[in-house]
């Protein structure tokens, strides 16, 4: 669901604040971490690469390509928020048998690089927290070196989810995000950023170079990880969409998402999950 300018406190105590949906990134992390790190490994890289992760987050991206570019490459990870930075940190701390790794504070707007000054760039999930990411994209262009290979991993919020419940339920959902994305953002396509990216690079100047999808299939009874997830994932999509559903649907949603509900998807036996990514490659 779409970040809220909301921030909750980090828990390192140290006064530096995460974005309320740091939560559901971090459940996105554990529930999928197999094929989010199964997409991140199509990124084409050279064992001596300089690879920039921008916007880096907690470092999640990170943390796989600087073992991927252990011992000869080298990882920049950049990230607007001290808090983000702080968590990436600490995850390094953890890590052994992975490349030099240096932490950022920019903004991916206006990035305190050269000009192609990496090999390779990755931007996971993050267009929906910028503004215009059509000029992100362009800075990123800027400081990735003719030939080099960026790489950005999106979701699209209509497919990025896929469970089995009713059927007319899945349509009224559906037209409930395009119905809340206009009213919050003037666009339903706002939460797809996949479906823009060959114009995003081409207005970047950069050459579509294909894209991977990964679907990660999950089966009940779900693991911890997965349910922790779904509770998140259904909460985040009541909130967004309850104002634009009917009440007999709400109603539905509401049985379906019950975690005692019999019929609902943390109990039913024939419950699935499908969660979509794709990875989008481009060259400077
Ligand atoms: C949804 S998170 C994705 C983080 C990470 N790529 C991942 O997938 O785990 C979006 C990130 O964008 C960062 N961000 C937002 N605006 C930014 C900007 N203008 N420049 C750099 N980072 C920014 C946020 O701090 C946050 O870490």
């Amino acid at each position: 669901m779409p970040a809220t300018p909301t921030e909750t406190p980090d828990d390192a105590a140290d006064g530096t604040r995460l974005p309320a949906y740091e939560a559901t990134l971090r459940a996105t992390h554990r529930a999928f971490g197999r094929e989010l790190r199964r997409a991140a490994r199509a990124l084409p890289l050279g064992p001596r690469d300089t690879v920039l992760d921008v916007p880096c987050g907690d470092g999640f991206y990170s943390a796989g390509l600087a073992r991927r570019l252990f011992p000869q490459g080298k990882v920049v990870a950049a990230d607007l928020s001290d808090a983000f930075l702080a968590r990436a940190r600490r995850r390094f701390a953890r890590l052994t048998r992975v490349a030099p790794t240096e932490f950022v504070k920019a903004d991916v707007y206006r990035l305190p690089f050269d000009p192609a000054a990496f090999d390779a760039v990755w931007c996971a999930r993050s267009l929906i927290s910028l503004d215009d990411p059509a000029v992100a994209l362009a800075e990123v262009r800027r400081v990735t070196r003719p030939g080099g290979v960026v790489g950005v991993l999106e979701d699209d919020e209509y497919h990025r989810v896929l469970v089995n419940w009713p059927v007319d339920l899945e349509l009224a959902v559906q037209g409930a995000t395009a119905a809340a994305a206009r009213a919050k953002y003037g666009s339903a396509t706002k939460l797809a950023p996949g479906r823009r990216m060959l114009k995003l690079f081409r207005s970047a100047g950069l050459t579509p170079r294909g894209k991977k999808t990964v679907a990660a299939d999950r089966a009940a009874p779900f693991p911890p990880a997965v349910v922790g997830f779904l509770l998140r994932h259904l909460r985040e999509t009541r909130d967004f969409v309850a104002p634009h559903l009917l009440p007999e649907h709400l109603a539905a949603f509401d049985r379906y998402a019950d975690p005692a509900a019999p019929d609902g998807v943390f109990r039913r036996p024939d419950a699935e999950l499908t969660f979509l990514t794709t990875l989008f490659l481009a060259r400077r």
